[in-house]
């Protein structure tokens, strides 16, 4: 008889079946096996043999070393490309895998050749990329396509783990390997096709121990799920150092790498990238692009100085409020967060007697981006404001803090980066909330109006004169 080489794990409990069943015997859960590799070797207890002594495997023993270690090499790797590098926290990690996801067709295959290239041409010793979804001959059309070219980057269409296992685990590996996708990948040891979660996980499993050992940086592109999760079981993203998604609407050029997990960098940083006919350009001002087809005085329409990750970024803020033929409004969203919006509609009634009842209202932030920061909840008031009053925001002005269910406007930080990036992009005045503790002098050119609640905004907009109230501030 064949030897086994997998058995069936359930995933909530953890016992072990040699066939699958639909439901875990020990646990009662339903669809939980899923089939793993049998560990390498003798597996304790199944089978006779292995290193025994008294009944018991030894284990080799662990050598310890001072945390205070020497290395020749550099740490870190930087592509050159500083979009890429600044998500990454200062380039890759030696042995390190980053995992990145995104939707279909936005461009992680695109971004990765980028990558591999301008990795390959700073020097890096050996850069791979492995592609299981496209042919070389497909890849080799792209790089053309992409002006790379010429790239020293080494190509290969592999799906097989082990092959690839073979082929990179010896002292000379590549510095640098895109795997193109760990979805594509299956290790021949288990019977499931590629992409089930037993197959994913066991695929990245050996990769990740691979370039652990090796000590070259792994890089996985992962698919998303129509929920938007990253393809395959979270484990995935446990056994990973760092994970990235690529976002952005698929009808805008805008595409944002953003990192949601790093252990050698910070998260919520973001690298802005637009798509074009060329491959993905840097985008270093992304304020601009997002504010570039700006209308001037339009009613609904108001300018947030948002942070993301490091950097100051300005967006548009458009809301819409219309009367509704429906017996529940409708209450839409576009990259903000859909309870937000209810709270600032639910403080603004319950606080300053504004009713939205029977009227639908739309909020979009312009450009497609996804805003989930709380300081864009007064800019998301004054839009809202502005649109219900049929009357355009001050113009020339950013708006920006956190609103509590008192009604109070609170305090977001970095107020000085914001404010500067404002006065930076020619805008004039600020409503934000009042500075806490030691006062700065805002940046030259803007001035900056106090707002400590609702009410102050709700003011602005519904008083006669909303404009010249501002100016005496
Ligand atoms: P791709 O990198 O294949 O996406 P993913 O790997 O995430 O599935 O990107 C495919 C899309 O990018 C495709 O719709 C065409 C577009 N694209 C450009 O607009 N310009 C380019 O130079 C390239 C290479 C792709
Ligand atoms: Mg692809």
């Amino acid at each position: 008889m064949a030897k086994r080489t997998s058995h069936y794990v359930c995933q909530s409990c953890g016992a072990s079946y040699p066939k699958w069943a639909g439901r875990c015997e020990s646990c009662g859960e339903w669809s939980t096996l899923v089939e793993e590799a049998l560990p390498e070797g003798p597996p304790g207890g199944l089978e006779a043999g292995g290193t025994r002594l008294g009944g018991k495997r030894l284990g080799r023993g662990v050598e310890f070393v001072p945390l205070k270690g020497q290395d020749s090499q550099a740490p870190r790797r930087a592509s050159g490309i500083a979009e890429f590098d600044r998500v990454l926290g200062g380039g890759l990690v030696r042995g390190s895998a980053v995992l990145i996801g995104g939707d279909p067709g936005i461009g992680k295959s695109t971004l990765l050749l980028q990558a591999a290239a301008a990795l390959a041409r700073s020097g890096a010793a050996g850069c791979a990329y492995v592609s299981g979804e496209e042919a070389i001959e497909q890849v080799r059309l792209r790089a053309e396509r992409l002006g790379l070219a010429e790239a020293p980057v080494e190509l290969a269409a592999a799906t097989s783990v082990r092959d690839l296992k073979a082929a990179l685990d010896r002292p000379e590996a590549p510095a640098v390997v895109v795997v193109d996708s760990i979805q594509t990948m299956y290790v021949d040891t288990l019977d499931s096709a590629p992409g089930t979660v037993g197959q994913v996980r066991a695929s990245a499993q050996e990769l990740i121990r691979v370039a652990k050992r090796r000590g070259f940086a792994l890089l996985l592109v992962g698919h998303v799920t129509k929920e938007g999760a990253i393809a395959g079981p979270k484990v995935l993203e446990h056994m990973v150092d760092t994970v990235l998604t690529f976002e952005g609407e698929r009808g805008h050029q805008f595409r944002i790498l953003r990192a949601v997990k790093n252990r050698f960098g910070p998260t919520d940083e973001i690298g802005v990238f637009e798509m074009t006919d060329g491959g993905l350009m840097q985008v270093t001002n992304p304020s601009e692009l997002f504010l570039a087809e700006r209308q001037g005085e339009v009613s609904g329409a108001c300018v947030l100085a948002g942070i993301e990750g490091t950097r100051p970024l300005l967006v548009e803020i458009q809301a819409l409020v219309s009367p509704s033929p429906l017996g529940t409004p409708r209450r839409a969203v576009v990259g903000w967060d859909g309870n937000r919006l209810a709270m600032v509609l639910a403080v603004l009634e319950a606080r300053s007697g504004i009713s939205f009842a029977g009227k639908d209202v739309y909020l979009n932030v312009a450009g497609g981006l996804r805003v989930a920061e709380p300081a864009a909840d007064l800019s998301v008031a004054a839009a809202l404001l502005s649109a219900l009053s049929d009357r355009p925001a001050p113009s020339e002005t950013v708006v920006f803090g956190e609103i509590g269910l008192s009604g109070e406007v609170r305090a977001v930080g970095q107020t000085d980066v914001r404010l500067k990036e404002a006065a930076k992009l020619g805008f004039t005045r600020a409503l934000c909330p009042p500075a806490r503790g030691r006062k700065t002098r805002p940046p030259e050119g803007i001035a900056v109006s106090e707002i400590s609640t609702l009410g102050d905004l709700v003011e602005l907009f519904l008083d006669a004169a909303p404009h010249a109230r501002l100016r005496e501030a």
